[in-house]
């Protein structure tokens, strides 16, 4: 017996009809960002391993979690599977230097070696927009309300906006200082990793979600309440923006997310009907920093990720479809022997109305039974009896009486007929 194989640890299938959902969320959030004057951008799922390292030396995706490996070259180049989705789009920015602001889009499987569980996959997809090229507040705006409406469009009501200000170079410093001298008067009382750690970056012992760090930082000192005047302005004028718009959002003053580019607003939509463990929905912020990081002219920047199984279950939490309706609006129904089933799929695909039909000579009852798995709504019908008439009958797949039309009218009133139903 020849081995058998299964998808890797942390991966998954995705399989239709599931898949509608993946489909019905790019093609909503394509439609909704390329409305506002985003444009998609496709790059590498591998780049140099350097890429990604500007994510950040303490972050555990770049520490633990990437799929970095040697290539077949001479000598070898050292390179990671995209772990995330912003590095690389800056990489792009750097590497073309495209007019500013530069407003992009993607739709893109990123790769995390994660402990797999619900929630926390090793390959997920990630639905983001990346801008680069202006400081204004008013763009935060823009993309994060992008992205609540987008949460809302697709019929999610359960997700809470988080807020927060990272500061910048001028008063990120000394905040920092005064933090990790905070946390050395308490390390004893920090978890394992962060007693060790964390003065490696000492704002990630803030998004440490163990007990001890949680009661060792409870009145810790926050960036937000030492921002310098230009980052105190900005942040005021995103939150004056956010009310302007009627957009809803709590200020987290711990929030700091799981990556190190970050300065000044940073933000989470969080799933409030998920499991606390994973129930990040969609997060991002600003990266003033990171172009000038990866090698090109200072250039601010901000966007967020939203992962496509998170929302999934997100909505499984709160009920909500998905699936969109299905593609196939006819099934064609021929027991002639398949030539007029060929023929009538291919005049309706051609005039534009979603036509499947069952193979094999099958009989006329298999038929009807594919037809109803398919989703359409109108069967259209020939055996014998209708193709020597030059008749086809029509039969909707919800209720409702057949009728028979004449060959050359099928399309016409197949047209009505899924109008009607709709
Ligand atoms: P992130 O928070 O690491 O940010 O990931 C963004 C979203 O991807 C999360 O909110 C979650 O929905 C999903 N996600 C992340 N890791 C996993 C996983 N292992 N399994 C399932 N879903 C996952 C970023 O990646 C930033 N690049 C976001 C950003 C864009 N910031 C600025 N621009």
């Amino acid at each position: 017996m020849p081995e058998t194989f299964q998808t890797p640890q942390g991966t998954f299938d995705v399989l239709p009809p599931d898949s509608r959902a993946y489909e019905t969320l790019v093609a909503r959030f394509a439609a909704r960002v390329g409305a506002a004057g985003y444009g998609l951008v496709i790059s590498p799922m591998f780049e140099d391993v350097g890429v990604f390292r500007r994510v950040g030396e303490s972050t555990d995706v770049v520490r633990k979690e990437m799929y970095d490996f040697f290539d077949k070259g001479k000598p070898p180049r050292h390179l990671a599977l995209r772990p995330e989705g912003t590095a690389s789009v800056v990489r792009a920015f750097v590497q073309h230097r495209p007019r500013v602001p530069w407003k992009t889009w993607y739709a893109a499987p990123s790769f995390r070696y994660e402990r797999a569980q619900a929630g926390r996959y090793r390959q997920h997809h990630q639905l983001g927009v990346e801008v680069l090229g202006t400081e204004d507040p008013l763009l935060d705006v823009e993309v994060i309300a992008l992205l609540g409406g987008f949460y809302a469009d697709v019929g999610l009501r359960q997700v809470a906006l988080h807020l927060n200000s990272l500061g910048d170079d001028t008063c990120r410093p000394a905040y920092r200082a005064e933090l990790e001298a905070f946390l050395a008067e308490r390390a004893d009382r920090l978890c394992d990793e962060h007693r060790e750690r964390f003065r490696d970056n000492p704002l990630r012992v803030l998004d440490c979600k163990r007990p001890a760090c949680l009661e060792a930082t409870a009145d810790a000192p926050l960036q937000v309440d030492r921002l310098c005047g230009p980052c105190t302005a900005h942040f005021t004028a995103v939150r004056g923006g956010l009310d302007a718009l009627g957009v809803a959002f709590t200020l987290d003053k711990r929030l700091v997310r799981g990556l190190d580019y970050y300065t000044r607003t940073t933000f989470e939509f969080v799933g409030e009907a998920l499991e606390s463990a994973q129930n990040g929905v969609g997060g991002g912020g600003r990266y003033d920093r990171l172009a000038e990081d990866l090698g090109g002219p200072p250039t601010p920047g901000i966007g967020f990720g939203t992962g496509i199984e998170r929302i999934r279950l997100a909505a499984a939490a709160e009920d909500v479809d998905l699936t969109g309706p299905a593609a196939v609006d006819v099934f064609v129904v021929d027991t002639t022997g398949g030539l007029a089933a060929l023929q009538l799929t291919h005049e309706l695909r051609a005039a534009g109305i979603g036509a499947d039909r069952a193979w094999d000579g099958r009989s006329f009852k298999a038929q009807f039974k594919a037809a109803d798995r398919s989703g359409a709504r109108v069967a259209v019908v020939v055996g014998d009896d209708e193709a020597a008439r030059g008749v086809v009958a029509l039969k909707p797949l919800r209720g409702g009486p057949q009728i028979e039309v004449p060959a050359d009218e099928m399309l016409q009133r197949v047209r009505t007929m899924i109008d009607d139903a709709h």
